[in-house]
């Protein structure tokens, strides 16, 4: 009996298996009902019962491994599909996936982060959920200033209010409360405004701010700086232009234009015949917000500026519909392919 199972070991671990098929014999040959190993345990009930725990031990543990064997098979089968029914051609090359490409304001914004991280400036982002303190309060705008109306946005609480925040400036207050100057930072993110739907404006919309706070500066290292992210984004020919505006967070407040970038500032239809256009808001930081982040205002002074990427964007690809931006249509996002 020691024999026989020795042999029918020797065949099972020989039988060679390519094929689904080829494994059905298998087991009609060793496994199933009249197969060779139900012969070899039919044979085991007449064997005396010194030799019974011994070739009991042998042929439970053959039956196993066949048992095993074919179970790795199946598996195997299961896993890797004939996929050669057709005869198709294996060795053919595979067809290539088609690349993605990235989103132009990804484009944008990280071309931003880049030109500024160039001259020390590093990342941190706040809250799209903000509170009144950060959005507002703290940017001293009082709690009734007409200054509220222009940036209205959408509340998801009232007293105290909570809201979707109209503005990166709210990071700026976030930034200077936890961390000590001197501050050197950009702030890239998603704002949100109670704004009718059109060509030009939207309801959520994407801004970068920036904000140096140390002893000593001025507006004309906030000039300087501005001048030099115009030249790096738009071309070394690009003019800059402060024009006085109103924020209440910055004092004195600009906004900057630049040389239209597609007459180089002759004056075309899209620059409407000025040679310029509007890219970002900018000031000194007011004292009073210095004061309400408990920052020392007869020590330390900066500046503050904040762009929309939607903008930037706009003015570098000529794209004329900001809508455009969110809709998903592939016929425009794939045109950013080579811009990666
Ligand atoms: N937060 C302003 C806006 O959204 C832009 C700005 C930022 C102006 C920083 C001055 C300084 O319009």
């Amino acid at each position: 009996m020691l024999e026989k199972i020795k042999q029918l070991q020797n065949e099972i671990q020989e039988f060679a298996v390519n094929k689904a098929d080829e494994l059905e014999n298998f087991r009609i040959k060793f496994l199933s009902k009249k197969g060779k190993l139900s012969l070899l345990f039919e044979e085991f009930k007449t064997i005396s019962s010194e030799e019974r725990k011994n070739i009991g031990k042998l042929l439970n543990e053959l039956k196993n491994a066949a048992q095993e064997k074919m179970n790795d098979y199946k598996q195997s089968f299961e896993e890797v599909p004939q996929v050669n029914e057709n005869n198709k051609d294996l060795s053919l090359p595979v067809n290539f996936v088609e690349l993605g490409s990235r989103h132009p304001i990804s484009i944008v914004r990280s071309k931003i982060i880049e030109i500024f991280s160039r001259i020390g400036f590093t990342v941190s982002e706040g809250p799209e959920i903000e509170d009144d303190w950060h959005n507002f309060t703290a940017l001293n705008f009082p709690e009734e200033h007409p200054a509220r109306d222009m940036q209205d946005t959408f509340f998801i609480q009232k007293n105290p209010d909570i809201a979707l925040r109209t503005h990166t400036s709210s990071v700026q207050v976030r930034v200077m409360e936890t961390e000590k100057p001197p501050i050197r930072k950009i702030f890239p993110g998603r704002v949100y405004r109670n704004e009718a739907i059109s060509s030009r404006s939207h309801c959520f919309f994407h801004q970068v701010e920036g904000l140096y706070i140390d002893k000593n500066v001025s507006f004309a290292d906030l000039k300087q700086v501005l001048l030099y992210f115009a030249k790096e984004m738009f071309g070394e020919e690009t003019k800059i232009r402060l024009r006085p505006s109103y924020f209440p967070f910055t004092e004195p407040s600009a906004e900057m234009d630049i040389s239209c970038n597609l007459c180089g500032g002759k004056g075309c239809a899209f620059c409407k015949h000025s040679g310029w256009v509007e890219i970002l808001g900018c000031g000194m930081v007011d004292p009073n917000v210095l004061k309400n982040c408990k920052i020392d205002s007869t020590i330390y002074t900066g500046y503050a500026f904040g762009m929309g990427i939607e903008r930037i964007t706009n003015l570098k690809y000529r794209v004329k519909d900001i809508r455009l931006f969110s809709e998903n249509d592939f016929r425009f996002l794939k045109q950013f392919t080579s811009a990666i």
